[in-house]
């Protein structure tokens, strides 16, 4: 299997980092790539008990006997680069090599001081960002303002657009949001404090990759974000600005479509969300409580609390529907334990018609109340259970019945936060 995606499936936070870790630990990967957002990602791999987060890195960057890539598409602040370097390097583990595209954009300071003000500016509307500037960076993309990496190795240009991006932009801070205007030079000298240390590691990575795939080699597409965030296919407004969908995968590593073997979707055995947005299946009640504690459910990049709520099997079946997914792979099956009964969402009733797919518009996913099958439940512990059959009946139905429900095979389930706590349902 040359080319594997491996993607969030609902609203992030799946376990995507594990899945990755499990992967480039059990196959023989060669590359493990980022190729959309940027240090608003939060993914938690635990190695023997130990725990490790990255956020802009590829969680590849923790096997070293892959290379890590940071593709075109994403959105690099080289700040936030270095400091999670230094952060992991302080820990004294070994790390991946790793190469960042030259034509991925650039998030500067002003980036997230944009990102800060216009969520204040929005008040109750806001989308809850990370605050990190990834809407302003990827909105100065489209805008044709942005700055690439491979642009902090020219002065004379990189001053230029600077000059050029903030110009437009300290009208706006200036005078609609009335803060002080961002310095162009304070900004070029900064970018231009990392250069030397970035210089090494810039590379035209599509041509790499594909260089790769040529020789047989295997790459695994690390997504970042989710099916549900995408800023085309996710709740819009209530998205991140980036296309975490498999089809963002090409764009955002430079590689066709026909070079893609496999898609995994990470997907949880239920549902969580951060920030603002619609959210059918979320919970209010002393079962959401319970699903937040138990699923140690906060945020790994912002702290932030997530919203708890059922499995949806409405939203799995749109996402096998638009990253075209060959597998799945069913995370935190072990928080379900102890539950009578656990409920899942297998259609809406929206304006009281019942509904089996995504509706097409937004005003209707805002009405959609979910409808739910209820599914017998189970007491075990089921962290240590390793293999299929080791596990409770009822949590087999369950396994089964999502698979069932949500139109794609269930490769492997979790059944803990730990690399060993995997259990493979259909080896390869
Ligand atoms: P990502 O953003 O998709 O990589 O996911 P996060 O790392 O933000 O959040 C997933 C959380 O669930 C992390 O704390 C993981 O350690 C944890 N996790 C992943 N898989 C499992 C699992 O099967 N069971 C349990 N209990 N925790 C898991
Ligand atoms: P991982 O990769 C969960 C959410 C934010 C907010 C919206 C827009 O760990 O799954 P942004 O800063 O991207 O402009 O915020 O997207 N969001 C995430 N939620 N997991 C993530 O990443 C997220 N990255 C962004 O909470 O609602
Ligand atoms: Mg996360």
């Amino acid at each position: 299997m040359p080319a594997i995606v491996v993607l969030g499936a609902q609203w992030g936070d799946e376990g995507k980092g594990k899945a990755t870790d499990l992967l480039a630990t059990s196959t023989a990967i060669d590359y493990v790539v980022r190729t959309s957002g940027g240090h608003n990602a939060g993914h938690t791999i635990v190695v023997n008990g130990e725990k490790f987060a990255t956020h802009l890195l590829p969680s590849g960057i923790l096997t070293p006997g892959a290379t890590s890539v940071i593709g075109n598409g994403v959105v690099v602040s080289p700040e936030a680069l270095f400091r999670e370097l230094d952060a992991l390097n302080e820990r004294g583990v070994e790390l991946a090599p790793l190469l960042v595209s030259a034509n991925a954009h650039v998030i500067a300071s002003y980036h997230s001081t944009i990102d800060k003000v216009t969520e204040r500016f929005l008040g109750r509307n806001k989308i809850g960002t990370t605050g990190r500037g990834i809407g302003p960076a990827y909105a100065d993309k489209v805008n044709r303002l942005g700055i690439r990496i491979a642009d902090l190795f020219d002065e004379k240009i990189l001053r230029q657009k600077i000059e050029g991006a903030l110009e437009l932009r300290n009208q706006i801070l200036t005078k609609v949001y009335n803060r002080r205007a961002v310095e162009a030079d304070a900004v070029a000298e900064e970018l231009l404090s990392y250069v030397d240390r970035l210089r090494p590691m810039v590379a035209d990575t599509s041509l790499l990759l594909n260089q790769a795939l040529d020789e047989g080699k295997t790459v695994l597409f690390e997504g970042a974000q989710a099916t549900m965030l995408d800023v085309d296919h996710g709740t819009y407004p209530f998205v991140t600005s980036s296309n975490p969908v498999a089809g963002g995968v090409c764009v955002g590593a430079g590689v066709g479509p026909t070079r893609i073997d496999r898609v995994i979707g990470v997907i949880k055995a239920y549902t969580t969300r951060v920030g603002s947005g619609p959210f059918p299946t979320e919970l209010f009640d002393e079962n959401g409580e319970k699903l937040w504690k138990v699923g140690g459910e906060v945020g790994v990049s912002t702290g932030r609390d997530r919203r708890c709520g059922w499995y949806d099997a409405v939203i799995a079946r749109y996402a096998t529907r638009v990253n075209g997914l060959t597998d799945l792979f069913l995370t935190k099956l072990d928080v379900l334990s102890s539950w009578e009964r656990v409920p899942v969402c297998v259609a809406y009733e929206i304006d009281g018609v019942r509904q089996d797919e995504m509706p097409m518009t937004q005003t209707e996913f805002h009405h959609a109340k979910p409808i739910y099958e209820y599914l017998d439940g189970w007491w075990e512990d089921i962290s240590e259970c390793r293999t299929f059959d080791q596990l409770p009946k009822n949590a087999q139905r369950y396994v089964e019945a999502l698979e069932q429900m949500s139109g794609t095979r269930i490769w492997g389930v979790g059944v803990g936060p730990g690399r060993e706590q995997t259990i493979v349902v259909h080896p390869d």
